[in-house]
């Protein structure tokens, strides 16, 4: 249930935040009362620049924000990249190319902007259903589950001083990442889908919110899937749809 003005005098600072699930999440964090500091490689329309895999722009950046609102109380790390190269072909090049955005950036991002979170402040880092599986684009994968790692250490590490960081994963989710994705990684998908469909940038966005808010005050170190139910069965629906069909 939504409460309005959740987030009200709250100042959130989203990364990869010019389209996709970046630009919803920072809607919908406004329209809960945070002043939102959108941040893209690409900045388009209110978002300022910020290439997350650059130390010098996330410095730029807390110098800014300690200037202009002394504290910060959030932090979405959603900038991501996808490399769909299997294991056999994939570049080392690529490989760390791919770290740098989904982990790297997110590792620059706590570490600069913490200094200005006082207790209470809440960052959610993306990750995805490739998080928790043995998702086939190896370098993405790989990245996603080390971001989890960085979670769960900052999770540890900030607590004591009341700072919360928890993870979210993303399925199918309909944007231009996923709108360049094979028909056939689509099927497959919504074949392994309980909820038999793909998902919306505004069915991820509430999540998030929720994580920022005061809601979630004693959740830390958690991962939430919003997937349908994409990694809830471990490949038990096709079993499951099997017997379905023969019974019928
Ligand atoms: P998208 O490709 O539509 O948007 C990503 C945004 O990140 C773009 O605006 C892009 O310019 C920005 N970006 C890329 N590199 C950047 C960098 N170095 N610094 C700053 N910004 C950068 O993708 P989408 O779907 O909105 O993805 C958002 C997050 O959700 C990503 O972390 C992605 O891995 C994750 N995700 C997406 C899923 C999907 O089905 N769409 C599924 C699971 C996770």
């Amino acid at each position: 249930m939504s409460t309005p003005g959740r987030l009200r005098g709250k100042i959130v600072v989203v990364t990869g935040a010019a389209r996709g699930q970046g630009a919803a999440e920072a809607e919908a964090l406004s329209r809960e009362g945070a002043r939102v500091v959108a941040t893209d490689v690409k900045p388009e329309g209110d978002c300022r620049r910020l290439d997350v895999t650059s130390e010098a722009e996330w410095a730029q950046l807390a110098t800014e924000l300690r200037e202009s609102y002394g504290q910060i109380h959030g932090l979405v790390n959603n900038a991501g990249i996808t490399w769909r190269a299997r294991l056999g072909d994939v570049d080392p090049e690529d490989f760390a190319r791919v770290h740098a955005v989904n982990v790297t950036g997110p590792l620059l991002g706590i570490q600069h902007l913490t200094p200005l979170m006082p207790p209470g402040g809440s960052i959610v880092n993306v990750g995805s259903s490739a998080a928790l599986t043995g998702h086939y684009p190896v370098a993405y994968t790989a990245s996603k589950w080390a971001l989890r790692g960085l979670s769960k250490s900052a999770a540890t590490d900030l607590g004591p001083r009341g700072i919360r960081v928890n993870m979210i994963h993303p399925g199918f989710i309909e944007t231009e990442m996923t709108a360049s994705a094979a028909p056939a990684f689509r099927e497959a998908n919504l074949r392994e889908t309980p909820l038999g469909r793909t998902g919306t940038v505004d069915e991820v966005a509430p999540l998030v919110v929720f994580l920022l808010s005061d809601d979630a005050s004693f959740i830390t170190g958690a991962e939430i899937p919003v997937d349908g139910g994409f990694t809830a069965h471990g490949g038990a629906k096709s079993i499951s749809d099997a017997l379905r069909e023969e019974a019928s």
